[in-house]
């Protein structure tokens, strides 16, 4: 049996996109029939509150697996079975996951050897990565087959991105030398700033045919949808948001091949 691919979705900038693509996306491939795991590993539990998991609604999440030795497979939680939509989901325990992990042996490869036992299961595994390179997301990026890196298009963009290429290559040296760049995302994409066009002009000639052709435009539904506890699919599928994603699913499927 094949393994499912894991994605990581990483940048240790907060707030351009990382919850948002990391839902939406697993949402569109899910509506393609993909058997898709996410995998919540920020604290912030952004991805649970976004798929309408609630602390209380499971018995076990991420930080029982990374500390407790409970498996995957009895964190699993599906929301909503019409979705089939499966989720890891995270509270704000994961935090001191980061410390007690830290006298762990082998510590950057816990995440992985969680997933492997159930990696058969799912077409593809999402990782939404917290907004820090420290060992949560170090242990996400040896986990992953590859790496998603959603950007925002303002000034500031290309800085923190250096810092995150240099922490993808060291991962790469000496925790997981398989590890690639799925891509990059232009994310909340505002046509009416003449600054966006200049960062994605930038962006691109340094990255060519690594960021992703489909960008994802600014657009209130996205921002609204996570209070309902609804995927952007299910709460407006006409939106533009939810078409982007969509069509960064289609996208991302023709990559594979
Ligand atoms: N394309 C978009 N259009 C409008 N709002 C968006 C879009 N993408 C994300 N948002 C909103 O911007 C905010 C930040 O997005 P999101 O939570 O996905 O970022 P993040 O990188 O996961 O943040 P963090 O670093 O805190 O984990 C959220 O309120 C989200 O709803
Ligand atoms: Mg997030």
């Amino acid at each position: 049996m094949s393994k499912g691919k894991i994605i990581a979705i990483a940048n240790q900038k907060g707030g351009v996109g990382k919850t948002t693509s990391a839902v939406s996306l697993a949402a569109a491939l899910a509506r393609k029939k993909k058997k898709v795991l996410l995998v919540d590993s920020d604290p912030q539990g952004n991805a649970s509150s976004g798929v309408g998991v609630r602390q209380g609604d499971y018995q076990a999440q991420l930080y029982h697996c990374y500390t407790q030795e409970v498996p995957a497979a009895d964190a699993l939680v599906v929301p909503d079975k019409k979705r089939k939509l499966t989720i890891i989901p995270s509270g704000i325990d994961l935090a001191a996951a980061e410390m007690e992990l830290f006298p762990v042996k082998q510590r950057e490869y816990v995440l992985k050897n969680l997933l492997s036992p159930i990696q058969a299961d799912f077409d593809y595994i999402i990782i939404d990565c917290p907004p820090s390179l420290g060992l949560l997301t170090i242990n996400s990026l040896t986990a992953a087959d590859s790496v998603l890196i959603p950007m925002q298009c303002e000034y500031f963009a290309m800085e923190g991105l250096a810092q995150l290429i240099k922490t993808i290559r060291s991962v790469k040296k000496s925790l997981n030398k398989a590890l690639f760049m799925e891509g990059l995302l232009l994310t909340m994409f505002d046509r009416r700033n003449r600054l966006t066009f200049q960062v994605e002009e930038e962006i691109k000639k340094h990255f060519g045919d690594q960021v992703f052709k489909t960008v994802i435009p600014r657009n209130v539904r996205l921002s609204e949808c996570p209070s309902h506890g609804q995927t952007i699919i299910e709460y407006d599928v006409k939106s533009t948001g939810a078409q982007a994603y969509i069509k960064l699913a289609n996208e991302f499927l023709r990559r594979q091949k």
